[in-house]
């Protein structure tokens, strides 16, 4: 079998090494790629928002199934130009994907059938939007409908400082047409959660759950990131917890995406926080989370082909999926200042004593002509590493991070500590 997956992070070469190891796949192609992937696949100089030449390339090379990694090929309607040409595309269509693309679309489904989430309002008009701010306690969170690069949600300590969101997404319209439309919604306390789960538009499976750290620094301090570090499995969560989600969240939302002729296949992710009054959504995601795929597919014992394609064409029903009681931690390595402004182009050192067990997924990562390999992005890679415990796991990861280092190389030294104390 030939497969494509398209992405250039760590998530996309996480994907890729799981590929590998399968005795189906044949070839494997990643469009754009990176240094990591360029190892194990072939890269093709294609950008994951060219969909046009991806499917075209698809078509020539006769690719038997396409991955799609990120969010925004999702919601430009990717997996359906994969369709017209009668190739086999793993994700939701461009109307499914609106779970992620639309957070007014995913409210009003989940209020339309009683899953729980915060309770809250969506607002077009800014004047009307304000009125409503101004009657509510603080802290509130403001949340712009559309895709923002991780940048759209504000989780406002005060009325002033949410005043302050809603007028940078309504007024000065910094995320587009994405913020023309906004929820104001309660803000909930508790551990956040996100548990993935595959889905063929009937049949949902759920993955391993897992945790990841979105604040560039130590004990959640400093800006949003697209994610600093993960692990699974969290010890707050357990197997009874995963089929109440399924029950309530997860199998909801499926029936009615396919009652209303959007059937959704791919990865469904449910980004949770587990309120005193039980799990509540924070948002849905249409694909692989990233960092939580870089320690969530270390722990997948079955062929990840295989549920793919089952996936893919409404057999997900037949296959059993396995998971191994290891635990998996994955600490980002970061450019000195990022998710501001950072230097890309530093040479990558790994030095001899790196453990065999440790992975390593690149993301913003290139490789020069003479192999070196360079920064070229704001989280340049995952490192992670499996145990029988979070705490073995977490120690061989940071017994060897500095086997690999950069000039101004940044990471989180807390990653999964709290269950470990
Ligand atoms: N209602 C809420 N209460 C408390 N925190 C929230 C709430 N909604 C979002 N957050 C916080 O903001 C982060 C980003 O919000 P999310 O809805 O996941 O949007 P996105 O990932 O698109 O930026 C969440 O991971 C969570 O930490
Ligand atoms: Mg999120």
């Amino acid at each position: 079998m030939k497969v494509l997956v398209i992405g250039n992070g760590a998530r996309e070469h996480a994907l890729a090494w799981k590929l590998a190891g399968s005795t189906r796949v044949d070839s494997i192609f990643v469009a754009p790629g990176n240094a990591g992937t360029s190892a194990i696949a072939q890269n093709l100089d294609i950008a994951s928002s060219d969909i046009f030449a991806v499917v075209q390339k698809s078509v020539e090379l006769k690719i038997d199934l396409a991955i799609i990694g990120p969010e925004a090929p999702l919601a430009a309607g990717i997996v359906n130009r994969f369709q017209e040409k009668g190739l086999k595309a793993f994700g939701p269509s461009q109307e499914a994907a609106r779970l992620e693309s639309s957070k007014v679309f995913a409210r009003n489904l989940m209020q339309k059938h009683s899953i729980p989430c915060a309770a809250g309002r969506s607002f077009t008009d800014y004047m009307e939007a304000l009125r409503y701010l101004q009657s509510q306690p603080a802290p509130i969170v403001i949340k712009a409908d559309g895709l923002a690069a991780g940048k759209g949600v504000t989780v406002a300590n005060t009325i002033q400082e949410a005043q302050e969101a809603l007028k940078y997404m309504m007024k000065d319209r910094v995320f587009g047409t994405a913020g023309d439309r906004v929820i104001i919604e309660e803000y909930l306390s508790g551990k956040e959660v996100s548990l993935l789960a595959f889905t063929d538009g009937k049949t949902a499976v759920p993955m391993v759950p897992a945790c990841d750290y979105k604040r560039a620094y130590d004990n959640d301090r400093g800006p949003n990131t697209g994610g600093m570090g993960s692990y699974s499995p969290p010890g707050f969560f357990d197997t009874k917890m995963i089929e109440h989600i399924l029950k309530t969240i997860i199998q909801p939302v499926v029936k009615a995406m396919s009652d209303a002729g959007n059937p959704y296949c791919g990865v469904l992710y449910t980004g949770l926080i587990i309120t005193d009054q039980g799990p509540k959504v924070l948002e849905f995601n249409a694909r692989f989370g990233d960092p939580e795929t870089q320690v969530i597919l270390p722990r997948l014992k079955s062929d990840l082909s295989d549920i793919m394609l089952a996936t893919v064409t409404g057999r997900l029903d037949q296959v059993q999926i396995e998971w191994s009681n290891d635990a998996c931690v994955g600490v980002v390595m970061a450019s000195g200042g990022y998710p501001d402004k950072y230097r890309t182009g530093l040479p990558i050192t790994i030095s001899p004593g790196l453990s065999e067990d440790i992975n390593i997924f690149y993301a913003g990562a290139k490789k020069g002509a003479d192999g070196q390999i360079f920064t070229d992005g704001g989280r340049v890679l995952t490192m992670t590493a499996t145990g029988h415990t979070i705490k073995e796991a977490r120690q061989k990861v940071y017994s060897n991070i500095n086997f690999v280092s950069f000039d101004n190389c940044h990471y989180r030294k807390d990653i999964a500590e709290r269950e470990v104390i």
